[in-house]
């Protein structure tokens, strides 16, 4: 998964109930970006038939699955994301350091073993949808969502992952915290003019999670949700500065 022109920076999430529903989205998206994002519902629904119609259509996958469970079996998961070829995938970095680098060394044995390219790995730090309230209250950490999110992005690093998902707030502290070669990707996009922000807290315009020193940014509703998806994409990778 390139992140040269911004084209190649978007992410398109297909939160859609059927593979029907994401077939005719990566058809319509198919020239305009070349990236997308499979998540619990569609995978849940459709299985690995919808990595197959991604990469099919020429789209690099972001398997989007926060793996959250013993080393054993996430390792195990793991490996069978990446005999599907994807290129990106992630487990939540609160599952710990054992978890975390059983996921790492997963990735490189599947790699070697299927030759296919190593799937980039990524931590899941704090949720695009929680804020500070929410995180003491809800989850019980009293940190602020910043110093959880460099908290858990360093063990994430420390294991052997390759970035790290976090809100586009925090993206700054990241790429200062963790270098250039950290990969940061971002959901909680809202372009510019945008109505509402759904259920997303914690949230920037493209533009400005881009200036901020993201790597790539998801974006769903945006474009998924949009009368013509395809205009708002092209709108998306305009204002990153794409043609
Ligand atoms: O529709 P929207 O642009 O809000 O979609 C954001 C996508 O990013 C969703 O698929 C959601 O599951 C995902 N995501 C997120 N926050 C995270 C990790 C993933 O919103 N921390």
């Amino acid at each position: 998964m390139p992140a040269g022109s911004p084209a190649d920076r978007v992410l398109v999430a297909l939160d859609v109930e059927a593979l029907g529903d994401a077939e005719r989205l990566l058809d319509c998206l198919a020239g305009t970006l070349t990236g997308c994002k499979i998540g619990s519902q569609l995978f849940t629904a459709a299985g690995p038939r919808a990595v197959e119609a991604a990469r099919k259509r020429g789209f690099g996958v972001f398997l989007d699955l926060k793996y959250h469970d013993i080393p054993n079996t996430v390792a195990g998961a793991v490996r069978a994301a990446a005999r599907l070829g994807v290129s990106m995938l992630n487990v939540h970095a609160s599952g710990g350091l054992a978890m975390m680098r059983a996921a790492a060394d997963a990735a490189t044995k599947a790699a070697a073993d299927f030759g296919t390219a190593r799937p980039v790995c990524l931590g899941v730090t704090v949720l695009t949808s929680l804020d500070r309230t929410a995180l003491h209250r809800e989850v019980g950490v009293a940190a602020t969502v910043e110093a959880h999110v460099l908290h858990l992005a360093e063990r994430a690093r420390e294991a052997g992952l390759d970035g790290c998902v976090a809100s586009p707030q925090e993206v700054r502290a990241l790429r200062l915290g963790l270098g250039r070669d950290w990969v940061i990707v971002t959901p909680g996009i809202r372009p510019g003019g945008g109505e509402g922000t759904d259920d997303q807290v914690r949230i920037a315009t493209p533009c400005a999670a881009l200036v901020a020193g993201a790597d790539y940014l998801v974006v769903g509703r945006p474009i998924t949700g949009a009368s013509d998806p395809a205009a708002a994409a092209a709108a998306i990778v305009r204002e990153l500065g794409g043609s």
